[in-house]
């Protein structure tokens, strides 16, 4: 059988090396022979040892009927999602990393899949090489997922490590994640949590079966973030990192936010540095388990990818039951279907004004557990006074 890639830049040109490198265990897991077919990309890539491999139209990859499974790492929504649903309308098997494509465009493309009887399978868009998709929608499948929470973004988690370890400066943190292949094209999809909204959106719509829209979830990033919020943190027992939560409330609706958030030493997540990923799922019947790994990066991403194209290969006839619906209504429960405490530093002291807080330091102050619009209401009147230096939620 033969695999197209589209797009050859980090994870792309990862995928096409293991296909090439490691060919003889990848048909073994696969059990049949999967081989390189095309590369879909408009570069010059002469010199590259599989050049001749690379193609400029989609329609020769499409009309192909030796290639079997259609590899997208293109990211965007288009032109990657009329390529995908151009091959898997013609039977092709369909596997992707792009987070933005299956946060938008998943339930569309799995309900195309499932008609044409083939699969589209997504395990590198969360997580990177941590195997995440795969184990909640079949092993887990029927434990009870109440809840997840998780590190979800390899950036921001390098550039929070660096800034906590070395004091180093932010921009000098993600010239290093962009180097090392960590970062977005736009790195602002990083650092202003867009990516980590979209990686818990597909989270939760493949685990709760219902689509939950990116642009419902609260969203901050960690661009807010300065040297004297670490340095009071680390002071006071805590760590930063940019979180991504979901919870389904009991009636059935569910909560999801992704902001950065204090989080006490102690906890499994504070130990998660550098560009690794981590993913707390609470169950019913399993309890808390723990997903860890390599969130970003050329080969942990193309790995799973890999992963997926095995599973492709294998499954031929027999698609694999990863679905969810993409209903009218909004299954988000709302801003405020959630309280928690946050972590408030102002510009005078606002003892008076910040009702029933601990007080950690000079100016700053833990809350008691207040809602979206009692945190907005709260912010105003410190404004009114002085001024709200940092507010961040604190993850118990
Ligand atoms: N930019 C993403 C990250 C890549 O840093 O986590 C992996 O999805």
């Amino acid at each position: 059988m033969k695999i197209a890639i589209l797009g050859h830049g980090t994870v792309g040109s990862g995928v096409a090396e293991i296909l090439i490198e490691n060919a003889n265990e990848v048909s073994a897991a696969a059990e049949k022979n999967i081989e390189l077919g095309a590369i879909l990309d408009i570069r010059n890539f002469e010199g590259i040892s599989y050049s001749d491999k690379f193609v400029s139209d989609f329609d020769e990859i499409l009309n192909d009927p030796e290639i079997g499974i259609v590899a997208e790492a293109m990211g965007g929504t288009e032109p990657a999602f009329s390529y995908i649903k151009a091959a898997l309308e013609k039977g092709k098997n369909a596997v992707t990393s792009n987070k933005e494509l299956v946060a938008e465009k998943g339930a569309e493309l799995l309900s195309i899949a499932r008609s044409h009887n083939v699969n589209f399978l997504f395990e590198a868009s969360v997580g990177g090489g941590i195997p995440l998709i795969r184990p909640l929608y079949s092993a887990m499948n029927a434990a009870g997922i109440t809840e997840m929470a998780g590190i979800l973004n390899g950036t921001t988690n390098y550039i929070l490590t660096k800034m906590f370890r070395f004091g180093s400066g932010y921009e000098e943190a993600l010239a290093d994640a962009q180097r090392l292949g960590y970062a977005e094209r736009d790195p602002s999809a990083d650092v202003l949590g867009f990516d980590a909204c979209r990686k818990i959106a597909i989270l939760s719509s493949l685990v709760w079966k219902k689509t939950l829209r990116p642009e419902e979830i609260p969203t901050e990033g960690i661009d807010k973030i300065t040297a004297e919020d670490v340095s009071l943190a680390e002071t006071c027992g805590f760590s930063i990192k940019l979180i991504a939560r979901a919870k389904k409330l009991s009636d059935g609706k569910i909560f999801a936010k992704v902001s950065p958030a204090l989080i006490r030493n102690d906890s499994p997540l504070a130990s998660v540095n550098d560009v690794f990923n981590a993913v707390l799922v609470r169950a019913k019947t399993t309890g808390d388990v723990l997903f860890y790994g390599k969130g970003a990066g050329k080969m942990p991403t193309a790995s799973a990818m890999i992963s997926d194209i095995i599973e492709c290969a294998k499954s031929e006839n027999n698609i694999k039951s990863v679905f969810w619906e993409d209903g009218a209504q909004s299954v988000f429960a709302g801003r405020d279907s959630n309280a928690e405490r946050y972590f408030i530093r102002t510009s005078f002291d606002a003892s008076e004004i910040i009702e029933g807080a601990e007080i950690i330091g000079e100016n700053a102050y833990i809350t008691s557990p207040l809602s979206e619009s009692e945190v907005s209401v709260l912010t105003d009147k410190i404004n009114e006074h002085g001024k709200l230096l940092s507010k961040i939620p604190l993850f118990e």
